[in-house]
């Protein structure tokens, strides 16, 4: 990206999130350059802080020199420092290592660390400072996800004069999991530090709406609301909502690319070069031990196996964003997944043919969607998953109506997308079957499947989502909502 470095004014509208949408990547001696920043999280936000001319507050991926503020070019950035102990501490740890797993149904498990506790308030307080620095008089501030969920609270006591809303990315566990956590009193009250506390899905929202009244952290009501609000908690002098909003993609962004020229074409290459007949399976996902990624290998490898597919009329191309490489579990996953892959090309391969095409790298947007329309069949295998939004964009780049879609029940966006071939992944020969049911579905039946899935992301992509939540959020409180 262009910057342009400007001094520091006060802004209306803020997304507070860790991370800035692009972040510095190292690259040997030479000077650190830009890069996009991997997850849902920016690939949703950043259209939206477009679309608005908002400013963004978040870490600039690096534990050097921070840059300072700046334009890029027509969203301001603020980037918050993070020195090497608090990325080990407050990021690697208590973010990832303790509130990650124990937010996806533990499926890891998490560990509970007092020094990470301390630097995960330390770093919300500091983007709290931040953000209270910056923001105008009245401002509207959305903070972002699990990584700043005492930022709420402690903006509220810098800035009682601003609306604040918060919205989790990930699912909200049921009381019994979340009450796991040592501080679980201090998170609960950082959050009703918010005007608006919202969910991917209503039964995030009913289960903090539930920890809320075992934990006796004011009055909580549940329903009683137009939906998407779902219930509120009455304080001292005011009241936080509780309700549902299940995020989304830019459609139509990723519709106009599924039509250019270069994404066509590269997808007729990719096509190609996988070896004209056979049927394509793509899984796209960080790489990260909830994605389901070895179920889906095990499930693949099962159907070769059983002579059900062979690597001659079968690939299957899975693209794993590096992810999180220090952590143990994250460390652990990778080896996991890269012994599989070797096993299974090892065994079922010639030379020339192996059945897995497996990178581990980011691939750029137009690759991205040529990959989405080369393929056949999409994997989307999670054990647990907030939204998934690799879903709904293989949905958007599918303007030909081809590809089938496995979907796996665990993904918040199964709630929304029932015309995927829903599928628990934990059940090896279910899957293996749902696989096999979508290389073979026949084309009528695809076609149907597909546009009705179509018709869903178009009407409910990332600016619904955006308005909805942020016409909630001024229909209580005060400050200024951006238009
Ligand atoms: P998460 O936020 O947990 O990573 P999502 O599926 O919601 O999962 O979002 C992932 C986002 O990252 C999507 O926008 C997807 O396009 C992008 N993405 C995932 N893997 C890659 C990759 N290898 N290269 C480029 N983008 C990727
Ligand atoms: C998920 C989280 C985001 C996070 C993203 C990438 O989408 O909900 O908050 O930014 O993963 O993970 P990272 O740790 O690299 O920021």
């Amino acid at each position: 990206p262009r910057v342009r470095h400007t001094a520091d004014q006060e802004t209306e509208f803020l997304v507070v999130a860790n991370r800035l949408p692009v972040h510095l990547e190292a690259h040997g001696t030479a000077e650190p350059r830009w890069q996009r920043s991997p997850g849902g999280l920016v690939s949703a936000l950043e259209p939206i802080l477009r679309a608005r001319r908002g400013a963004w507050v978040g870490w600039a991926g690096t534990t050097g020199d921070t840059p300072v503020a700046f334009h890029d070019p027509d969203l301001r950035l603020h980037p918050v420092p993070l020195n090497e102990s608090e990325y080990r501490d407050y990021y690697e740890g208590f973010s990832n290592a303790t509130l990650w797993p124990l937010f996806h149904d533990a499926v890891a498990p998490p560990e509970f660390k007092q020094a990470w506790w301390q630097s995960y308030r330390q770093v919300n307080q500091r983007f709290a400072e931040h953000t209270a620095a910056v923001a105008a008089p009245g401002a509207t501030v959305w903070i972002q996800d699990y990584q700043l969920m005492l930022v709420p609270a402690l903006l509220r006591e810098r800035r009682p004069d601003v609306r604040i809303g918060f919205f989790l990315h990930i699912p909200f566990p049921p009381p019994e999991l979340f009450l796991q956590l040592p501080w679980r009193t201090e998170v609960v009250d950082g959050l009703l530090g918010a005007d608006l506390v919202g969910f991917q899905l209503p039964g995030g929202a009913r289960n903090f709406l539930q920890l809320v009244r075992r934990l006796h952290r004011g009055e909580s009501v549940a329903g009683g609301q137009p939906t998407p609000v779902l219930g509120t908690v009455r304080l001292p002098g005011r009241t936080v909502r509780a309700g549902a909003f299940p995020i989304s993609i830019d459609t139509a962004g990723l519709e106009a690319l599924a039509h250019s020229e270069a994404v066509r074409e590269r997808a007729q290459r990719i096509r190609h070069r996988l070896g004209g007949s056979r049927k394509i399976m793509l899984g796209v996902d960080r790489l990260d031990y909830t994605k389901g990624i070895d179920q889906r290998l095990r499930a693949f490898e099962g159907l070769l196996a059983k002579n059900r597919i062979t690597a001659q009329d079968t690939v299957l191309v899975q693209i794993a964003t590096p992810s999180r490489e220090r952590v143990e579990h994250y460390r652990r996953q990778r080896a996991r997944v890269e012994a599989q892959v070797g096993r299974i090309n090892g065994t079922f391969g010639q030379v020339g043919r192996v059945p897995v095409h497996y990178l581990h790298t980011t691939v750029d947007r137009t690759e991205l969607a040529a990959l989405y329309q080369a393929a056949d069949v999409m994997l989307v295998t999670p054990l647990r998953d907030g939204m998934n939004l690799v879903a709904k964009e293989f949905v958007a780049a599918r303007p030909d109506l081809g590809g089938a879609l496995v979907l796996s029940e665990f993904a918040g966006a199964a709630h929304e997308l029932p015309q995927a071939l829903l599928v628990n992944p934990h059940h090896l020969s279910e899957l293996e079957d749902t696989m096999a049911a979508a290389l073979d579905l026949e084309e009528r039946e695809r076609r149907h499947r597909m546009r009705e899935l179509r018709r869903h992301v178009r009407e409910r992509d990332v600016h619904h989502w955006a308005r909805s939540f942020l016409s909630a959020l001024s229909e209580g409180g005060h400050g200024a909502v951006p238009g």
